[in-house]
């Protein structure tokens, strides 16, 4: 294969894997910073490298499953309240080998716009994932409503928020996620 077949298989391969498809295995080390280093070349304006990131495995996880749990129980009430997603937010960190968080620190005094350095954010997850995919890691982007007190569970710079969580684990066997896309010809406008 060419770089080309090989970049095309990796994107279109790439699935959003979440933690009930991971086994127990862990994901080594390495792994975790080649997906770092590469989340680290994504492209950004101006330089800003807004991007932060914070690895939680091991007992931070299990300090992640307590800390959602209890989230959910006081700011979850009423009709809202369903014990199905309590279980599932608590859960989750567990089936996980690593959860990071998906942080930017926009810069300051840089004249940019906000979605410029939420945009460079995204490409270096994009990196992220198509690393892990490649290495086949199991990984997905959780952006559920109490990430935005994460600063309750993470040591946060100032100005620093985070977007959300990059759920990660080692495949069972046999896990195939499925996606569909609609044809790129209904979103795209030629002018020759
Ligand atoms: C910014 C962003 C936030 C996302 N948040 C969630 C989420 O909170 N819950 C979820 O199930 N999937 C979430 N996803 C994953 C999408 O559901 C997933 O990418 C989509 O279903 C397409 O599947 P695929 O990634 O396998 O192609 C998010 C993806 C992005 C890019």
């Amino acid at each position: 294969m060419n770089q080309t077949e090989i970049l095309t298989k990796i994107i279109r391969g790439r699935r959003s894997m979440f933690p009930p498809m991971y086994s127990d295995a862990k994901i080594a080390e390495e792994d975790i910073e080649l997906i770092l280093e590469n989340a680290n070349w994504a492209p950004n304006h101006k330089l800003t490298e807004p991007w932060r990131f914070h690895v939680m495995t091991g007992d931070k996880l299990q300090q992640m499953s307590v800390w959602a749990g209890e989230w959910y129980k006081k700011n979850v009430t009423g009709d809202k309240y369903s014990p199905v997603k309590h279980k599932k937010i608590m859960s989750n960190p567990l089936k996980s080998s690593h959860v990071i968080a998906i942080c930017m620190r926009p810069a300051p005094d840089s004249g940019l716009p906000e979605w410029e350095e939420v945009a460079a954010l995204s490409m270096a997850v994009q990196n992220m994932w198509l690393t892990a995919a490649s290495l086949g890691i199991g990984s997905y982007w959780s952006s559920p409503g109490y990430i935005r007190d994460a600063g309750e569970l993470l040591d946060l710079s100032e100005g620093e928020r985070c977007l959300g969580w990059f759920y990660m684990g080692m495949p069972q066997p046999g896990a195939s996620p499925q996606s569909k896309r609609t044809p790129i010809g209904e979103k795209v406008t030629w002018y020759k």
